[in-house]
């Protein structure tokens, strides 16, 4: 279906889909909560780096009528009627993610991150194989093997670590542990990880040992989009992220892939994993594709990784420990230990006087403290 086989011109006055005055007058409790926490996020000091502020055109098209729609399956091949609008936005965020990153196949169905992990796991792997990926002290994600989470209960994940001193990455111990142990696969990406990913030494590894690569960006993700950070599309087989950290789109995730993966990926994410698409949050990833691909997004992309090593610098010279010695990121690991304080206890003095807002650093543990943790062959909860 092309935009020249179906109208998209509005036939109806367009409404503001934010109206805030309606949702006041009809649940005041509620439109006092979302003033709440509008005021919480422009007037305190947000420091979560999985978190970022949409822009006004992606809230329209969140809180747009494809709320609405029901749309299982994918464009031309719906399950429900009624899908020829919502079919035009989701191949308009699928072309617009392969070309941002330069993939072949995008998936932009999965609901959140850990959905897009859970869906290409469930393409590539079989119940009880063998995963290697960045142990969850270290800064592994949930979904890389916690036993808390599908991953850790369905597959047998080892994990590597980073090394105490340096805090990067020891690319000969996950050499090492993939000749050992075998995996099917082999996950790259963090929650914490403050430097860039070799991908090209990771896909050598993986090649040697015959393993899937699977490079989890939801961090570095924005950053590729802005060229602030290298592309792991043309190394990884599967590339998972979310839309929402600093591609700055809304909450979701996004599966990128080669032509030969794509049916499988696809076909993991509708019907296996997840039932009907989420068409506005679709649309408002088409939107946030579409700014991430203008020159004003590339310049903010390379502003956060300046704006990181500032503060990175800054916090060093105020006495923090800086692990890896700074960042090429939007992500900085400091350690407020020199300074006789623990993270916790450092995260509570940065909220706002009279609030009970935290900003948050997204870690309270470090590599060092890693070192006295087990072996990295298995991560910690
Ligand atoms: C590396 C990594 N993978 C997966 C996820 C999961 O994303 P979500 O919270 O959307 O499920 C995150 C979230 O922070 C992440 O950092």
């Amino acid at each position: 279906m092309s935009l020249s086989t179906v109208s998209t011109a509005p036939t109806a006055p367009e409404a503001s889909y934010t109206d805030l005055g309606a949702l006041r007058r009809q649940d005041p409790e509620l439109a006092d909560v979302l003033a709440a926490e509008a005021a919480r996020q422009s007037e305190g000091l947000q420091l979560v780096a999985a978190e970022n502020f949409t822009s006004p055109a992606v809230l329209t098209a969140l809180g747009s009528p494809l709320a609405n729609k029901y749309a299982e399956g994918y464009p031309g091949a719906r399950h429900h009627g009624g899908c020829e609008l919502v079919d035009i936005a989701e191949r308009i965020a699928v072309d617009r993610a392969k070309a941002l990153f330069g993939a072949e196949h995008a998936n932009v169905q999965a609901h959140s991150g850990s959905s897009a992990v859970l869906a290409l796991l469930a393409a590539l792997l079989r119940p009880g194989d063998t995963v290697l990926a960045m142990g969850l002290p270290y800064g592994g994600h949930l979904t890389h093997g916690s036993p808390t989470n599908f991953s850790g209960r369905w597959f047998d994940f080892v994990g590597y670590g980073v090394d105490a001193e340096s805090g990067l990455i020891d690319y000969d111990q996950v050499h090492a542990l993939a000749r050992s142990h075998r995996p099917k696969a082999i996950v790259c990406g963090s929650i914490s990880y403050p430097r860039h990913i070799d991908y090209a030494a990771f896909r050598a590894i993986a090649d040697d040992v015959g393993a899937y690569l699977i490079a989890d960006a939801a961090h570095p993700l924005g950053l590729v989009a802005g060229g602030a950070a290298p592309n792991p599309v043309p190394h990884a087989d599967v590339v998972c992220a979310t839309t929402h950290k600093v591609l700055r789109g809304p909450r979701g995730g996004l599966l990128l892939c080669g032509a030969e993966l794509a049916h499988r990926i696809d076909r993991a994410v509708f019907p296996f994993t997840q039932g009907g698409a989420q068409m506005h949050t679709i649309a408002a990833k088409a939107v946030a594709f579409g700014e991430a691909a203008t020159p004003s997004f590339t310049a903010y992309a390379h502003q956060v990784v300046a704006n990181a090593r500032t503060l990175a610098d800054a916090l060093a010279d105020g006495g923090f420990a800086i692990t890896t010695g700074g960042t090429d990121t939007h992500l900085i690991l400091a350690d407020p230990a020199p300074l006789g304080v623990e993270a916790h206890s450092a995260r509570g003095r940065l909220a706002p006087p009279g609030s009970s807002s935290t900003p948050a650093p997204c870690r309270t543990a470090t590599p060092a403290d890693c070192a006295s943790a087990p072996p990295p062959s298995r991560p910690r909860a």
